[in-house]
Formats: C-alpha cells, sequence, structure tokens
C-alpha cells in the first residue's frame, strides 16, 4: 500500500512501453531521452510535491489519496504544462505549481470517476474506492481538486485561473452527459465527440495553453498549443476507448471491456454496431455483466475492424496535434511535444 513515489521514468512509462511496439520502432526510446533533457528536475519537484499535497488532510481520505498516487500513473497533463512552457523559456516555480495541479485535477477526477464506473481496478491496483469505500473516495477527490484549486489561485494568472474552472465545469458536462445515455447503447458518433472533447480533452487543452500563457507565450500560440492539447486529448481518449476492447489488462492497469460492462457505448461499439447490427443482440447481457457474452462482443468488435478504424482517426488527431504545432518557434520542446503527438496513437497502455 505504501510503495514509494514513482520516479520520474515511472512518470514517462508510456513512452518508454511504447518504444517496444513495433508502431514506433527506437524513436520513442529516444523520445524518453528528449524528455529527460527537457524537463526531468521539474517533473520530479512535481512528483514531491504531489507526494506532500496527498498527504494534506484528514484520513483516511489521504490515504485513499495517496494509494491512487503511488499506483504510478502517465503524468501526461503535468508532462503537457512543463514541455508547453519549455517551448518559450524555463520552467518557473509556478509553472511547476501549475503542472502539479493539472495532476491533482486528474487524480480527483481518477478517484470520482471510478465511483462513477463502479470501477474496481486502477493503475495496476486495487482501485481505492475498493480499499475505502466510495463515501471517502468523493471527499478524497474533493479535497484533491481543492489542492489543486488553490494551488492553480496563488501561481497561475487570473485568466489561467478562470481557464482551469472552465474546464472543470466541461470536464462535469462531459462524465454527466455520458452518464446519461448510460446501458441505452445509442450513442451517435456526435455524441461520443461530445463527451470526450468534455470529459477528456478539455483539461488537455487546458494544461498545454496554461504552460504556455505561464511562460510569457503570446495569445496566438496560446491557442496553438490550445490546438495542440484539445487535439491531443481526443486522440488519448480515443486509444484508452480502443485499449478497452483490444489491449491488455497489465498494461493498461484496468479492467478489459470495464466500457461494456459499464453500459458505455463507445466509438468501437459504435462503429462495430454499425457494421454489423446483429452484435446488438450480445450488448445487453455483456452490460448485465455476462464476462463469456462480453468477451466475445469485444472480440467481434476487434473483428469488425471497429477498433482499427478508431486507431486510424486517433492518428489523424495526432497528427492535427502536431500540425498545431507549426504556428510556434522550433525548439527541441516543440518537437518532443510533436513526437509524444505522434506516439499517442500507437500506445499501448
Ligand atoms: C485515464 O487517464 C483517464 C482518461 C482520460 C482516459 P490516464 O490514462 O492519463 O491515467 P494515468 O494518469 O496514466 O493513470
Ligand atoms: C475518463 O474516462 C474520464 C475522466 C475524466 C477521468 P474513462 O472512464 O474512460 O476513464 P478510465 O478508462 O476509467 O480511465
Ligand atoms: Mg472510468
Ligand atoms: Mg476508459
Amino acid at each position: 500500500m505504501n510503495a514509494p513515489s514513482p520516479s520520474f521514468s515511472d512518470a514517462v512509462a508510456m513512452l518508454r512501453t511504447t518504444a517496444d511496439t513495433q508502431l514506433s520502432g527506437g524513436r520513442a526510446q529516444q523520445r524518453l531521452v528528449e524528455v529527460d533533457g527537457q524537463v526531468r528536475e521539474a517533473l520530479e519537484e512535481v512528483e514531491s510535491a504531489l507526494s506532500t499535497a496527498v498527504r494534506e488532510g484528514a484520513v483516511p481520505a489521504t490515504d485513499a489519496a495517496a494509494h491512487l498516487l503511488a499506483a504510478g500513473g502517465k503524468r501526461i497533463r503535468p508532462l503537457a504544462v512543463l514541455l508547453s512552457a519549455r517551448c518559450f523559456g524555463q520552467v518557473t516555480e509556478s509553472i511547476r505549481d501549475v503542472a502539479s495541479a493539472a495532476e491533482l485535477v486528474h487524480l480527483a477526477t481518477l478517484l470520482h470517476d471510478d465511483v462513477i464506473d463502479d470501477a474496481d481496478q486502477r493503475r495496476g491496483q486495487i482501485a481505492s474506492r475498493r480499499v475505502w469505500g466510495n463515501a471517502v473516495s468523493v471527499l478524497a477527490g474533493d479535497l484533491l481538486l481543492t489542492h489543486a484549486l488553490e494551488r492553480a489561485q496563488n501561481s497561475a494568472s487570473p485568466v489561467t485561473f478562470r481557464e482551469l474552472l472552465q474546464a472543470l465545469r466541461k470536464l462535469v458536462d462531459g462524465e454527466v452527459v455520458q452518464l446519461r445515455g448510460r446501458a441505452q447503447f445509442d450513442a451517435t458518433e456526435a455524441t461520443y465527440f461530445q463527451i470526450i472533447e468534455h470529459k477528456t480533452a478539455a483539461l488537455f487543452m487546458w494544461a498545454a495553453r496554461a504552460g504556455a500563457r505561464e511562460a510569457g507565450a503570446d495569445d496566438r500560440a496560446v491557442d496553438a498549443l490550445g490546438s495542440f492539447g484539445a487535439n491531443l486529448g481526443i486522440a488519448f481518449q480515443l486509444v484508452d476507448d480502443v485499449l478497452d476492447y483490444a489491449g491488455e489488462a497489465t498494461a493498461t492497469g484496468k479492467a478489459l471491456f470495464a466500457d461494456l460492462t459499464e453500459g458505455k457505448a463507445t466509438l468501437p461499439l459504435i462503429y462495430a454496431l454499425e457494421a454489423n447490427s446483429a452484435l446488438r443482440k450480445h450488448v445487453d447481457a455483456a452490460a448485465a455483466g455476462d464476462a463469456d457474452v462480453a468477451l466475445h462482443l469485444a472480440r467481434e468488435v476487434v473483428a469488425a475492424g471497429a477498433t482499427d478504424r478508431v486507431r486510424v482517426l486517433a492518428a489523424q488527431f495526432g497528427t492535427r496535434a502536431e500540425q498545431a504545432l507549426s504556428a510556434l518557434p522550433d525548439t527541441q520542446a516543440r518537437r518532443v511535444l510533436a513526437g509524444i503527438a505522434a506516439q499517442i496513437s500507437a500506445r499501448a497502455c
């Protein structure tokens, strides 16, 4: 339970893991070295700030929060803040605080999301809610959200703080719209995109905009990084939804087919039902918890080409994210961000 905090290498484990895939060849290993050169120290300081933050409050909420932090995670949002800032200069203490705030918001949403989704597993560990219960998990999420807001209000400019509130409002909207459609399995592609733009891409967009603005970028550059973050966030969630059908639970640290059993019609299922409407008859049984039917349906979703189709789409959003960077000065940090965007659609965890 009291595992040590993740090291820098763990923080960017996604980059290392994707390095093993045929899709990315040796490029991802190189990227890891580049990230290291750009923001290693800052990310280590973020890590130690996070370890302190999860202990600030009353037990057992702090235990639940510390458990989630110690379980690992890719730290992709603080990385987006730091690298976006590095496109314009050095990372200051207040920018590190903004990066910590980005991960604290994310941790809070994970604690809440696992309650909403009845999830048992998170980051390869038993979910906090399964150890301490839903009530403690909700309060632990509230605690971390409060830490995040405090940090952002103290360290960021008023406009960055305002934008964080806007991102949070979108995130909640996205989760609510998703919840509304749960168990009906009649979501359209348009509704799906509305959900993921809000629940996931809004925070990525904020992270990239915040890093740029706090490092002194002009409005045009802040918008370019915002477009980068939004497209990256969409690509990221598309792949998360692919991995739920076609990933390895040991790599993602989450149970497979969870979206199906949680009643979520994500894009792989939407495309599979479009390609083969006969699959619809299995959906209700899978959602009701029949594990054999869920496994069968998941295989059919992959066999229908739906996960490949979503991967292709994710790659297109990754390319859009890269293209958004062309408005920025050519720096090493910009190249690293472009590399991360390219790797997102190939990621396996
Ligand atoms: C999980 O985010 C929630 C989604 C938006 C899909 P991550 O995949 O970034 O989670 P960690 O932080 O690496 O555990
Ligand atoms: C992530 O959506 C939404 C958040 C804002 C946390 P998911 O429900 O797909 O995330 P996982 O798969 O549980 O990480
Ligand atoms: Mg979930
Ligand atoms: Mg998911």
